[in-house]
């Protein structure tokens, strides 16, 4: 049987349609979308590290090195002393014991969850959580909670009444994805401590950005102690894989238990090899980080001159909340229709209602780039 899937869930009419388009880069924040020569505010790329010269180089030897491919998963044959290097380096800049990298972010944080939590343990998570770590929280089975968004009574009421559970989790992004705010960390610490919950941050959007080095939102806000830290290597490092950072007991019950490490391919060499060179950019362009403060200092006063409410959080995130999401869709068009990108967020990615422009800076966006995009919201 052939299953016409096409919209038969009133996707196109409620405005949630979603449709690939092709995507060239052309530079750190320059590409051709669909045809269209475009300045990018809707990646990742916070620093501009897939397109730095000693990244490319790297991946460029790596692949010459070793091939294109890994063959197997890294407990078979697939572990190629490059990932020795790159944890050691992760484990070092998170300031952890050890470091222990997936595939993905989002394999990291199903195989950590998925691994730690099951079924007897409660899994308290923000509901404005990353997909991944719901996917991960709902796969393990353990009993999930969702409270509202960063509400430490809520999260303190539910620790203080389930002490029928085997083992109390909390889990949060360390910077929420789609609003560009922190979570309490200090708050969120000391209430695991006081009810014995074990602390998981997913620090995707705050590795290499916040705090001095890049190490993160918890060396930002200068909280210690967080025992499992997840990050990516996909966003301010600029290549693919995800990470998991604690202590070297911790690592070695994920790598005997993390499904999505065990039974999913090890990455390619070149992969890894720009991950590695990127973190080592980090220690030594500080500058790059500094760059991509001012850029976010610089376009959030533009926006409040303009009259939109901005965090003063130092996040390279801003989320301009429409509600609908055919209106999201619309400005979205009319921006790429002058030459600059900035996605339409819409459900499920975000709660109903909510629909918004999220716009992305990094540290190689141009002042009259940035004032294009003003200028243009100056007009919405
Ligand atoms: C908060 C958060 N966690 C995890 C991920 C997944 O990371 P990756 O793209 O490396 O799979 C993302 C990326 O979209 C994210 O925003």
């Amino acid at each position: 049987m052939i299953v016409n899937i096409k919209d038969s869930h009133g996707l196109k009419e409620a405005g949630l349609w979603r449709q690939l388009r092709s995507y060239q880069p052309t530079g750190p924040v320059e590409g051709i979308l669909a045809g269209q020569r475009i300045i990018n505010f809707g990646s990742n790329n916070y620093l501009g590290l897939t397109h730095h010269p000693k990244v490319v180089k790297a991946a460029r030897e790596a692949l010459v090195k070793y091939g294109a491919g890994n063959g197997a998963s890294r407990l078979i044959s697939g572990n190629n002393p490059l990932y020795c290097e790159l944890e050691r380096e992760l484990a070092n800049i998170k300031g952890a014991e050890a470091a222990l990298v997936f595939a993905t972010g989002y394999q990291a944080n199903l195989g950590v969850i998925t691994a730690l939590a099951s079924r007897n343990d409660l899994i308290l998570a923000d509901r404005l959580n990353h997909a991944s770590l719901v996917d991960g929280a709902l796969l393990s089975k353990a009993k999930v909670k969702r409270y509202p968004h960063c509400d430490m009574k809520v999260v303190e009421d539910w620790l203080k009444v389930d002490g029928q559970y085997r083992r109390k989790f909390i889990v949060t992004d360390s910077v929420f994805s789609m609003d560009g705010d922190l979570a309490p960390l200090h708050a969120l610490t000391a209430m695991a401590k006081k009810y014995n919950a074990v602390l998981i941050i997913d620090d995707a959007h705050g590795t290499g950005v916040l705090g001095r080095k890049g190490a993160g939102t918890a060396a930002h806000l200068q909280v210690k102690n967080i025992p499992v830290q997840i990050g990516t290597l996909s966003k301010a490092l600029g290549s693919l894989g995800g990470f998991v950072t604690g202590s070297a007991d911790l690592i070695d019950c994920l790598v005997n238990k993390s499904r999505t490490l065990i039974y999913s391919t090890a990455l390619p060499p070149s992969v890894l090899a720009a991950a590695t060179a990127a973190v080592n950019i980090l220690r030594e362009e500080p500058k790059r980080r500094l760059r991509l403060r001012e850029n976010v200092s610089y376009f959030k006063r533009g926006l409040s001159k303009i009259g939109f409410k901005v965090s003063e959080d130092p996040v390279p995130i801003i989320p301009i909340i429409v509600g609908r999401p055919e209106d999201a869709l619309e400005i979205s068009e009319a921006l790429l229709s002058k030459g600059i990108f900035v996605p339409a967020i819409r459900p499920p990615a975000i709660p109903k209602d909510t629909s918004r422009l999220r716009i992305t800076l990094s540290a190689c966006h141009k002042q009259e780039q940035m004032e294009k995009l003003l200028n243009l919201l100056r007009k919405m």
